[in-house]
Parts: C-alpha cells; structure tokens; sequence
C-alpha cells in the first residue's frame, strides 16, 4: 500500500513524538480502541509465528488487587520492609488502566528465546503507537517484580516465560515538551569491508 506524504509525515510524526508519560490520569481506552492497539500489535514479527506475546488488562476497578499481587511478588522476592511493600501497593494507581505484556516462551529448533522475546519488544511498541495514535499516552514500566516466580505463576507463565512490560495506559496529565531532535548519524553507519 503506498500512502500520500501527509500520511507518512503523519505516521513518523506518531512515531516520533511518543513519549512516555508517568502521569497518567482518565480516560483509559475503551474495549474497542484496547482491541485496535492489540490487533497493531500482534502484527509484530514473529519467527515462525509462534506468538510469543500476551496481554493481561488490569481494568481501573482491579488495580488495589493487583497492587497486593504486587507487594506479595516483592515479599516473594524477599523484600520485608514494609514502606517497600506499601508503596508497590500503590504503584498501579499511577495509571486508570495496566496492561501486563508476557512472553511465553517456546523452546524451537529454529527461534531462539531472545527472538520470541524481541518479537514482545515489537509488539509492545506497536502497541504503544496505536495508543498514541489514538490519543492516548502510556509508559512501559518493568521492576523488580517482573522477576518473581510467585507472580509468573499466578499469571499462568512458566518460569522461563517473561513479564516483558508493565504498560501504564490513560491520558496524559499534562502537556510535555516535544522529542528532541535526534542525531542519527551518532547511531549508525554505512558497512566497510574489513
Ligand atoms: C523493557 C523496559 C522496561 C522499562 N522499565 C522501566 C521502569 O520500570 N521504570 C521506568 O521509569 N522506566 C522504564 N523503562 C523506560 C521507559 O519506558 C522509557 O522508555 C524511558 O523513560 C525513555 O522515555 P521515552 O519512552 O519517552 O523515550 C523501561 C523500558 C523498557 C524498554
């Protein structure tokens, strides 16, 4: 499909200006615009389309429920103070709506695991485009909690499988100032043969 150059200045435009936002209050996505960024990313590039990537909604109404899933993969993971515990309770508020990117990961003769898990990290930009794209801003947050079997289990992963991202989705609060300008010639170069 070719489009016309305000649709691509439009695209990079989208693309360009995404920025992660941590204060997020109302609206959320409703169910169809959530459905449109799901469907943008799970378009991301799959080797041999074994569709590594879930999402899991936490809706506004269960974010104090997950909060203590939150305090209890901290306490999995040893941690026994209880400020510590107390404020990852209330990291889910930061935001009206979470969503939990997973990678379940299959060992293939052909894909290795870091090729199942970049297929996530692409899905989840997508996903954050279509966001954007929207008019919705978001950030993607990991922690320490991430690493906690104890809430891998509860979300039905295996231990090898992944917490890749902890979304945070809704409005942006406030106005942010534009992307800077990148310099893209400190990032890359034209091959030499050696
Ligand atoms: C896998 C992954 C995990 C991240 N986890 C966190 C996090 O836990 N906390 C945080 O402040 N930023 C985290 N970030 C970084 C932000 O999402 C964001 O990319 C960064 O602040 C740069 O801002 P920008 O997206 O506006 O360019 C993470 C990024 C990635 C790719």
């Amino acid at each position: 499909m070719s489009m016309t150059d305000s649709n691509i200045e439009t695209i990079h435009q989208n693309i360009h200006q995404r920025q992660s936002i941590g204060q997020l209050v109302e609206p959320a996505p409703n169910s169809e615009q959530l459905e449109k960024a799901v469907q943008a990313a799970l378009t991301a590039p799959d080797h041999h389309r074994l569709k590594p990537t879930r999402f899991v909604i936490v809706t506004p109404e269960q974010r104090a429920a997950f909060g203590e899933q939150l305090a209890n993969a901290l306490a999995d993971l040893g941690e026994t103070d209880s400020s510590q515990l107390d404020r990852v309770k209330q990291h889910p508020f930061r935001a009206p709506m979470l969503v939990l990117a997973l990678t379940t990961i299959q060992d293939h003769p052909k894909v290795p695991h870091f090729e199942q898990i970049l297929s996530t990290g692409a899905a989840i930009q997508n996903f954050l485009l279509s966001l954007q794209a929207q008019g919705f801003a978001s950030m993607w947050r990991s922690g320490a909690v991430v690493e906690s079997n104890w809430l891998k289990q509860q979300l039905g992963l295996k231990e090898q499988d992944l917490i890749s991202g902890i979304i945070y989705v809704g409005t942006a609060a406030k106005a942010i100032p534009p992307r800077a300008e990148i310099d893209s010639q400190a990032f890359m170069k034209t091959w030499q043969a050696t």
